[in-house]
């Protein structure tokens, strides 16, 4: 008998533009390995509610997101592309996790910690119960492999010792998920400060690059971005901000082996002005695919639907099985 080809499920929030860490760290990933997997990946409208959003531009950003995923390469006959909230089993999943899920692990999650503030009183109880949502995704699935960017790993790790407890408890139900997080790209900093991580909703504009951005703007960015003292061009634990420009040549253009030689004695600003080069050569495309998806907005509602069908023909089924084996189901016979 074939062997089942191995599942990979991954999601993104639905934030407006995403930037190059989203794309070095995830998308890419999601696109290159398209082929070799049966793949799911998740606009996760539920989650992006766990902090204050204005409905309409919610959904202006999330159909933004999925006219960028299929910019950057997914491919809706090789991926289910869907919506998280078209899909009513991932809220009963998680309400029903919740049960499994300890207090303590989800307090112990740093993302809370970091999207919190300290103003634990007043965030929605949604964005403390955030993490137990991401599990019913990945696990409502059989997801065997999970690409995403290293902030993710605790979460990852959440959903296998989740899945493993319900398990125990249950019986055998859910695939244990293993994470795929690559040794490059799976954190790339801020431009601005290289000790925090790329993010939308942490720094200015200029602290990441947008895969809306002119050429002229990410050349502006690219000159712009902070570096280290002294002028020699190394990826070392003490220059941080030009270990993450390397870091971002390498996975453009995987040259990065010869960098070091090629900068040799020309400091930072050669450096930069071809590391403008590479991104603005690497974003076009994505960003010129997009304006022709956005004019177009039948393609991606139509992917969109269909891909919430075929992701509920596979959560429904997993649901009466889960709901069984619970004690949830056999009492109203109709
Ligand atoms: P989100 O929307 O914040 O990010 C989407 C993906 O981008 C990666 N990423 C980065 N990678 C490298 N460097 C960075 N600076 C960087 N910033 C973001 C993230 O690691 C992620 O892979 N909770 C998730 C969404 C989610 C999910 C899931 C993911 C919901 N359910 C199930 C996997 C499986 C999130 O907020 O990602």
């Amino acid at each position: 008998m074939a062997e089942r080809r191995k599942r990979v499920f991954s999601g993104i929030q639905p934030s407006g533009v995403s930037h190059i860490g989203n794309y070095l760290g995830a998308i890419r990933n999601w696109v290159a390995q398209q082929e070799s997997y049966d793949n799911i990946f998740c606009i996760v409208n539920l989650h992006a509610l766990t902090l204050p959003t204005e409905p309409a531009s919610l959904h202006a950003n999330t159909i933004t997101m999925a006219n960028t995923l299929l910019a950057a390469g997914i491919d809706p006959q090789a991926s289910i592309l869907f919506v998280q909230g078209d899909v009513r089993e991932h809220s009963e999943l998680c309400w029903l996790l919740n049960s499994v899920a300890t207090f303590g692990e989800l307090r112990r999650m740093t993302q809370f910690k970091d999207k919190s503030g300290g103003a634990e009183e007043s965030v929605s109880a949604a964005l403390f119960d955030y993490p137990v949502l991401q599990v019913a995704d990945i696990i409502l699935y059989d997801a065997d492999l999970v690409p995403v960017g290293e902030d993710q790993r605790q979460h990852i790790e959440l959903a296998r010792d989740v899945a493993q407890r319900f398990n125990r408890r249950y019986g055998d139900t859910f695939v244990v998920p293993a994470p795929d997080i690559k040794a490059n790209g799976a954190r790339i900093m801020s431009l601005e400060d290289p000790t925090k991580k790329m993010s939308k909703s942490a720094g200015s504009t200029g602290s990441y690059i947008a895969l809306t951005d002119t050429d002229s703007e990410i050349t502006k960015k690219v000159k712009r971005a902070v570096t280290d003292s002294g002028s020699e061009v190394k990826a070392t634990p003490d220059k941080p901000a030009l270990t993450n420009l390397l870091g971002i040549y390498s996975l453009l253009s995987n040259t990065v082996s010869r960098s070091r030689v090629r900068y040799a004695g020309k400091g930072y600003g050669a450096l930069k002005t071809d590391l403008a080069t590479i991104v603005v050569d690497a974003i076009r495309p994505i960003r010129e695919k997009l304006l022709e998806y956005e004019a177009n907005p039948d393609y991606a509602a139509s992917v969109l639907a269909e891909g919430a069908e075929r992701a509920r023909s596979l959560a429904t089924p997993k649901m009466e099985i889960v709901r069984e084996r619970m004690g949830l189901t056999g009492h109203a016979i109709r």
